[in-house]
């Protein structure tokens, strides 16, 4: 973290409140505005700091310049003001990577998945996405010369996939001991969407205790949520539900330097006459926020192709790879490079 102008010290005294603040206590608001907060969604610091005003003011039943002035006392004290152009650049400097098992992927994806970024993977039923997780919870943990970060893991499973005895195969392919790889691995079974949030809620003092942990997997992002809000009439509910998990995980990818890694099934649009009649669950609200997505489909021969969509900083572009007992790895014969 990048430090203040006054020399050496951690603690900053002149900040009174801090984004483990509880909102009630932040200037402006008090219990009732606060019940009414977490009942939307807003249970934290840093979700009301990147609160619409408009929202909290609907929510609160208050006028605009005390939305205003709650919002910016969270911003405040989420220390979410201006850096400067230095720590900007600092901060993009201390980035790391994560490398998939695929050179092709991880050519495609800049160099491997990245510290302080969401990235998303979107595809069907069996087109890998929890195996590359699993892969990147192996790989993290190798020495960085292998393509790791000598990290560890924290793994929200919400569909009740998390497979130990797939760890522990991959582990021996690269030489890791397979009860230390496990024990690298901290999973959370969420059982509802406030389940999920809960879990998440406590990762960043779960980092605070280990700060070995280096990338965070949610597989997957939506399964409760799609299960929970169904129906139109609540989808405004749950995208506002979303937002706050969503920036909470952005939040901690920022504040501890580790990649967020999270999956999102593929829903059918019937209305689309062209094109790829698929389309992630969730819609745009984790378009936004992810900085990298992932299309993920199968090819031919037991292939997978990536495409990557909508990343700021990297050209559009395709990598194939393949799935095997031994992991994810660049696909092998020639003519299945070629696959499209
Ligand atoms: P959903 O969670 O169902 O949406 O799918 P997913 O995208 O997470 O699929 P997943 O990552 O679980 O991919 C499973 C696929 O990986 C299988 O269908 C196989 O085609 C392929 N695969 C190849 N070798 C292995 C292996 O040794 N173990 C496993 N588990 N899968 C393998
Ligand atoms: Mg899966």
């Amino acid at each position: 973290m990048a430090k203040k102008e006054t020399e050496t010290t951690d603690s900053e005294p002149e900040r009174k409140f801090n984004e483990d603040t509880d909102i009630k206590d932040l200037p402006g608001v008090g219990a009732t505005i606060a019940s009414k907060l977490r009942n939307a969604g807003y249970e934290d610091v840093i979700s009301l700091a990147t609160a619409n005003p408009m929202d909290v003011i609907e929510i609160c039943e208050i006028g605009e310049p005390t939305a205003k002035k709650i919002i910016s006392a969270a911003q405040e004290a989420a220390n979410m003001n201006f850096v400067s152009g230095l720590e900007f650049e600092e901060r993009s400097k201390a980035v790391q990577r994560i490398s998939t098992g695929s050179n092709a992927l991880d050519i495609l994806l800049g160099g491997g998945v990245e510290s302080q970024a969401i990235t998303e993977c979107y595809g069907e039923f069996g087109s890998g996405k929890s195996q590359i997780a699993f892969q990147l919870a192996i790989n993290v943990q190798l020495p960085k010369e292998k393509g790791g970060l000598e990290g560890h893991v924290i793994w929200v499973d919400t569909e009740g996939t998390f497979r130990f005895s797939r760890v522990e195969q991959l582990a021996k392919v690269k030489g890791l001991d397979p009860k230390e790889a496990l024990q690298n691995i901290k999973v959370g079974r969420a059982y509802s969407s406030e389940h999920q949030k809960a879990l998440v809620d406590k990762i960043a003092g779960m980092i605070n205790r280990d700060p070995k942990i280096k990338l965070i997997i949610v597989d997957s992002m939506m399964a409760l949520y799609r299960a929970e809000y169904v129906g139109r009439g609540t989808l405004a509910d749950r995208q506002q539900k979303l937002n706050v998990i969503l920036h909470n995980l952005q939040r901690l990818a920022d504040r501890f330097n580790v990649a967020v890694y999270m999956t999102n099934q593929v829903m059918a649009r019937p209305d689309m006459m062209f094109g790829d009649p698929t389309a992630p669950v969730g819609g745009h609200i984790i378009g936004h926020v992810a900085t990298y997505r992932i299309y993920l489909r199968k090819g031919k021969k037991g292939l997978r192709v990536a495409k990557l969509v909508d990343s700021p900083s990297l050209p559009e572009g395709e990598a194939t790879f393949q799935i095997s007992a031994d992991g994810i790895t660049d696909a092998e014969d020639e003519d299945a490079k070629k696959t499209k």
